[in-house]
């Protein structure tokens, strides 16, 4: 199906939910016929941005890399979706800026809760000193002061979250119909009742 392209971006510290919410959002999107591709910073830390590490400029150069290939995707009718912590604001606007069609995610969850989750046991090492550089313990993070939206993950279900993002992009037209050469009714009800299916809305 022929759509519009455009990057959803989300950002956040580590565990506050980026790449739960990016993965449920690529799924649902491509079982409903959509072209998208997903670049979650750790995967990326993997391939493309091999070796760089988390100074300032390595997390910049990391983070302008995955806005360039969101761009070329996105204005190649491809939904990109990145989740990486992304920390600092104007290299974010920056990559707003040069890809037009971006929606921003703002993934809030208070610091206790991550500390309390510890998805992946990194902030008990960055708090006993065993990680230097680490978001929100020691290096910093910049909130969006605009995010099209925010999901506050310590208060939200997972399914409560999604749902305010696909109630976004379908405000903002991204997913709207237009009976035309664009999304179908069709295609349009196929993300509904996906969505209704997995109890989303
Ligand atoms: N509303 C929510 N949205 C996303 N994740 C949530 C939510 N509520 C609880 N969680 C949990 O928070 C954790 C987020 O981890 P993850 O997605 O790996 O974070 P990140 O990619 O931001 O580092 C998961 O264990 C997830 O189940
Ligand atoms: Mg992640």
């Amino acid at each position: 199906m022929e759509h519009k392209g455009f990057t959803l971006w989300f950002t956040g510290l580590s565990g506050a939910g980026k790449t739960t919410l990016a993965v449920q959002v690529r799924d649902i999107l491509k079982e409903s016929g959509y072209k998208v591709e997903l670049l979650d910073g750790d995967v990326v830390r993997t391939n493309l941005s091999k070796g760089l590490g988390f100074s300032k400029e390595d997390r910049d150069t990391n983070i302008k890399r995955i806005g360039f290939v969101c761009h070329l995707l996105s204005r190649n009718n491809v939904i990109a979706i990145a989740s990486a912590i992304s920390p600092y604001r104007d290299v974010r606007d920056g990559i707003r800026e040069q890809i037009g069609d971006f929606v921003e995610v703002y993934a809030k969850c208070p610091l206790e809760v991550l500390v309390e989750r510890d998805v992946k046991g990194l902030y008990k090492k960055a708090l006993a000193g065993e990680i230097q550089n680490f978001t929100g313990v020691s290096d910093p993070y910049e909130e969006p002061l605009n995010a099209e939206v925010v999901v506050e993950t310590d208060k939200e279900t997972e399914a409560e979250s999604l749902a305010k993002i696909f109630v976004k992009l379908k405000a903002l037209g991204y997913l709207a119909s237009t009976g035309g050469d664009g999304y179908t009714k069709e295609e349009e009800k196929a993300v509904e009742d996906r969505l209704r299916a997995l109890g989303y809305l």
